[in-house]
């Protein structure tokens, strides 16, 4: 494979490319339900402190190693540890990797898929005028009829799939330049609706006031994990982009920009659908419903609603669409590196990840009972293990390898910030993000 791959078209490219990995369902139908049941305010406080302890840090190590490298990831870390004179086994890290992004996708796809039936049935005005009980029983009714989940589940991988057989760098820049301004907009539209809700002022208190006893060693894992599925970090995905860098791009400066607007996006949802949960009387703990719900009633109490809750499903499912290209992108660069074709790559790819995913599908339905391990259907398995566990334990590995092995001229100059930026991110990952990541694994299992 040639050294030296296509790059984005310019720095803001790269940055909305790496937005658009990490802003999706992550933001704003995860973050809402995992915190709803974690216990609102505590489990923000960490999450956020382990975006800024451990996201940053070890998602500049994880573009760091793919600018170094401009391989795919299995390749780029081979041969960064052969020239480190390392063992070359460190090439299994861009194989777990891709073995998580691949539970990850066979489940966002699934869900991805209720925001296609969403918008349709929001363009077809079936939300207005219902009410908060109606509308959470259609969604139930939905859950349980897997012929329309398996549809849009199929549907959703072909989109991706598309995009990426085509190759990730074109298409994508003009899509994240037009689409992240515009949900940004529509998500503080809701946030001001909400605030003339009666719930708004319980929502903000659950949000921001933490309680000290909530802090459970299993809060603080499930915090961790969100961490990094929402930055997309941990699973090589953005090492994959790291690869189409621009040389002359501050890596830090790149990170900590979508880091913000990655949390703010989550905050305004946040904010949004606790104000409806209040004032309906809802229960924040309601699990993987709780956006489809919420706000489909919001809206309809908008002006225009069936008009805004449309523009919202689109826009959520174009956002959920550039991270299930980037959650695709890292097992097709590895199937490509044994030499593979990107098209036969990317066929094999989505062929699995859609026969897994059907039993995420079904799990609401014919599959609700199959409880394979600790008590949980497939659909809890692969929405909790892959991100609290697999992300954590990639990410810390990405660590190490980029913190200390990588050779220290390799690493500053991928860095792109000078030999003080250098040591200074080194000592944050060597002496912090490292040992906090293995802490919390090590306790949250045990
Ligand atoms: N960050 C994405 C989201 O918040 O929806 C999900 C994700 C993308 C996780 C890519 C992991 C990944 F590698």
């Amino acid at each position: 494979m040639s050294k030296t791959l296509e790059r984005w078209g310019s720095k803001r490219a790269f940055i909305l490319a790496v937005t658009g990995a990490a802003v999706g369902l992550g933001n704003i139908w995860r973050f809402p339900y995992v915190a709803g049941e974690n216990g609102g305010a505590a489990f923000l406080l960490i999450y956020v402190a382990f975006v800024i302890l451990l996201g940053i840090p070890v998602m500049m190590a994880e573009i760091l190693i793919g600018r170094a490298g401009r391989r795919g990831p299995m390749q780029a870390l081979g041969a960064l540890a052969a020239e480190a004179g390392a063992s070359r086994h460190w090439r299994w890290l861009g194989l777990f990797g891709a073995f998580t992004v691949f539970c990850i996708l066979s489940f966002y796809s699934v869900v991805s898929g209720w925001s296609i039936e969403f918008l349709v049935a929001s363009i077809n005005g079936n939300f207005r005028g219902a009410s908060a009980a109606e509308i959470g029983a259609g969604f139930d009714a939905f859950l349980a009829n897997p012929g329309l989940l398996i549809f849009n589940h199929t549907l959703f991988l072909l989109m991706t799939m598309v995009v990426v057989a085509a190759g990730v760098a074109k298409g994508l820049e003009r899509l994240n330049n037009l689409l992240m301004p515009l949900l940004y907009g529509l998500l503080l539209l809701l946030a001001a609706y909400a605030a003339t809700t009666s719930g708004f002022g319980t929502a903000l208190s659950w949000l921001f006031l933490p309680s000290l006893e909530a802090l459970t060693p299993s809060v603080v894992l499930h915090a961790m994990g969100h961490a990094f599925f929402t930055l997309a970090v941990g699973a090589c995905a953005l090492m994959a982009y790291g690869a189409y860098m621009p040389d002359e791009q501050s890596l830090p400066r790149a990170a900590v920009a979508v880091a913000v607007l990655d949390i703010s996006v989550a905050l305004l949802a946040g904010i949004a659908i606790f104000s409806v949960v209040f004032s309906q009387g809802m229960d924040p703990a309601d699990g993987p419903g709780l956006m489809f719900v919420t706000l489909p009633i919001a809206f309809s109490e908008l002006p225009w609603g069936s008009l805004w809750l449309s523009v919202f499903f689109l826009l959520l499912l174009l956002a959920t669409w550039t991270s299930a290209i980037n959650l695709a992108e890292p097992m097709v660069a590895t199937l490509q590196g044994f030499g593979w074709r990107r098209s036969v790559s990317t066929a094999v790819v989505a062929l699995s990840v859609w026969s897994i995913g059907l039993l995420s599908a079904l799990s609401f339905s014919t599959l609700a009972d199959f409880r394979p391990l600790l008590g949980r259907n497939v659909f809890e398995l692969v929405s909790s293990i892959p991100p609290d566990i697999f992300l954590p334990l990639g990410g810390l590995l990405i660590a190490i390898f980029a913190a200390w092995v990588l050779p220290r001229s390799a690493a500053a100059a991928a860095l792109g910030v000078g030999e003080r930026g250098y040591l200074c991110w080194r000592n944050v990952v060597r002496w912090v993000s490292i040992p906090l990541t293995l802490m919390v694994l090590l306790s949250g299992l045990l």
